[in-house]
């Protein structure tokens, strides 16, 4: 990690720990339910891969990819699908796993779509959560960390393509995004 870029906000370990949390509560609360987790790429792969290894019980996985329509989503919220779902999730429960909630445009869109295709439910856990920045009314189920409204990279998070192998999840000083 290069530390004249970045500031440390969680640790490698830190994670760990919390992940582990996040994976025995989603465990005791499907049990006995059935589950299929649903990855939004491609932020939340590093997140996905570390928190089902901490899931217990029987589940299921599969992907989406989705990039917003540019100016137009900063009011509408709409997004392109990428990359759907291999597999039907009707009568299914949906855990959708997102690597950071900001505004809640794109899990709004996303949980709309998934109810509108007969889940049984859908729920979001998300690693990291800004609320201060909410302009949809997102609540996530399962929450690592709030934050302040302060951009991260590290942990599968980016900065244009940049930074999702660090281990941690930091802080980008503004220096580096005030160069571009
Ligand atoms: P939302 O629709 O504004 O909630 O968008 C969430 C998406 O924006 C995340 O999945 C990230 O791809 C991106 N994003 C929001 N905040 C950050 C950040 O601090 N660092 C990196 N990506 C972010």
């Amino acid at each position: 990690m290069n530390l004249e870029e970045v500031d440390v906000l969680y640790t490698a370990e830190e994670i760990r720990e919390k992940v582990k949390e996040l994976g025995s509560k989603i465990s005791a609360d499907y049990e006995g339910e059935g589950l299929l987790v649903v990855g939004i790429l491609k932020g939340a792969f590093v997140f996905m891969a570390d928190l089902i290894r901490e899931i217990d019980i029987p589940m299921e996985l599969d992907f989406m990819s989705v990039s917003s329509y540019g100016a137009s989503s900063e009011t509408s919220g709409e997004v392109r699908i990428m990359k759907d779902l291999d597999f039907s999730i009707e009568g299914k429960n949906v855990l959708v796993v997102e690597d950071i909630v900001d505004t809640g445009l794109t899990l709004n869109y996303i949980s709309k779509i998934l109810k509108q295709r007969g889940c049984s439910s859908v729920k979001i856990c998300c690693l990291l959560d800004k609320p201060s920045r909410r302009r949809s009314p997102v609540i996530p189920d399962y929450i690592g960390y709030t934050i302040p409204d302060q951009f991260v990279v590290g942990y599968g998070l980016d900065y244009a393509g940049h930074y999702r192998n660090y281990p941690a999840v930091c802080i980008l000083k503004p220096s580096v995004y005030m160069n571009d």
